[in-house]
């Protein structure tokens, strides 16, 4: 029976993972993390975390694993615009506390929630931990510019995933992991940027839950510590 956890379980892309994957395996014990009250279901245990607090992640990780080390645990936590936090479209834009904020929840608690996650997997059987990024934190594939503080905590969250995968690669032999780009996604962080974005391109939840299932079945070990777009492609750094 397989373990699994979601974090960020209360956002669009999120939610319809933790979905798929009872739909899967209607047997696996699955919990979904949120700082926002989920609703429980009788398929999945919805608990509440506290990125903010570092004993909440740790608590978090400790019970995620009540029914043994973890086969499966993703990140879908992220942050493009929220208030008058707003992606910059140029350098005059940028400021300071709200860059800070961004790189907080893209790149900092993910780190965290790691820190504490990775312990608590399957050492000796193959397992995933996969965080959701972007494509825009490519650095060779940036053509357009902007987007400051988004770009470069997606950037910086590659390379924790990088750093991630040497350190836990020594140790933890069957173990892979990976940051994706789930394509643009119909949700509340994407919505404002969507108007230009061909129909076909612009996938449901549902859509890009089952693309990013998919991409993380068919990893390979070697494709440890890269990032993978929703259709198989490896995203450069
Ligand atoms: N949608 C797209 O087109 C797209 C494209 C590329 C990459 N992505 C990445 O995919 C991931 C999921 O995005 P989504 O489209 O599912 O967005 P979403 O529906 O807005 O969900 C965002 C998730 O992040 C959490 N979150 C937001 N602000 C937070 C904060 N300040 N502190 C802690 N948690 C916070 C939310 O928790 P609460 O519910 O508690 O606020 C929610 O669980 C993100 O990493 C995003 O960068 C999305």
């Amino acid at each position: 029976m397989s373990n699994i956890a979601i974090i960020g379980s209360s956002g669009s892309i999120g939610s319809a993972l933790l979905k798929a994957l009872y739909e899967k395996d209607p047997e696996a014990n699955l919990y979904g993390f949120s700082r926002s009250d989920v609703e429980n279901t009788d398929h999945f245990q919805q608990v509440c975390i506290d990125y903010q607090d570092e004993e909440s992640i740790a608590k978090a990780a400790q019970e995620a694993c009540a029914s043994g080390p973890l086969d499966l645990v993703i990140v879908a936590t992220g942050v493009l615009h929220q208030g008058d936090l707003l992606p910059e479209k140029s350098v005059k834009e940028i400021k300071a506390s709200q860059m800070a904020k961004v790189l907080e929840v893209n790149t900092i608690f993910p780190a965290l929630v790691a820190k504490h996650f990775l312990p608590k997997m399957q050492k000796k059987t193959p397992a995933t931990f996969a965080a959701l990024s972007a494509r825009v934190g490519s650095i060779s594939d940036n053509r357009l510019g902007g987007w400051y503080a988004y770009r470069a905590s997606k950037a910086a969250l590659n390379m924790t995933i990088k750093n991630l995968a040497i350190e836990y690669g020594r140790l933890y032999k069957a173990l892979k992991i990976v940051s994706l780009h789930p394509g643009t996604v119909q949700s509340t962080l994407s919505k404002p940027y969507s108007a230009h974005v061909a129909p076909e391109k612009y996938f449901t939840p549902e859509e890009a839950a089952s693309k990013l299932l998919n991409v993380l079945e068919h990893l390979q070990f070697e494709d440890s510590g890269k990032c993978f777009a929703w259709d198989q492609s490896e995203i450069l750094p």
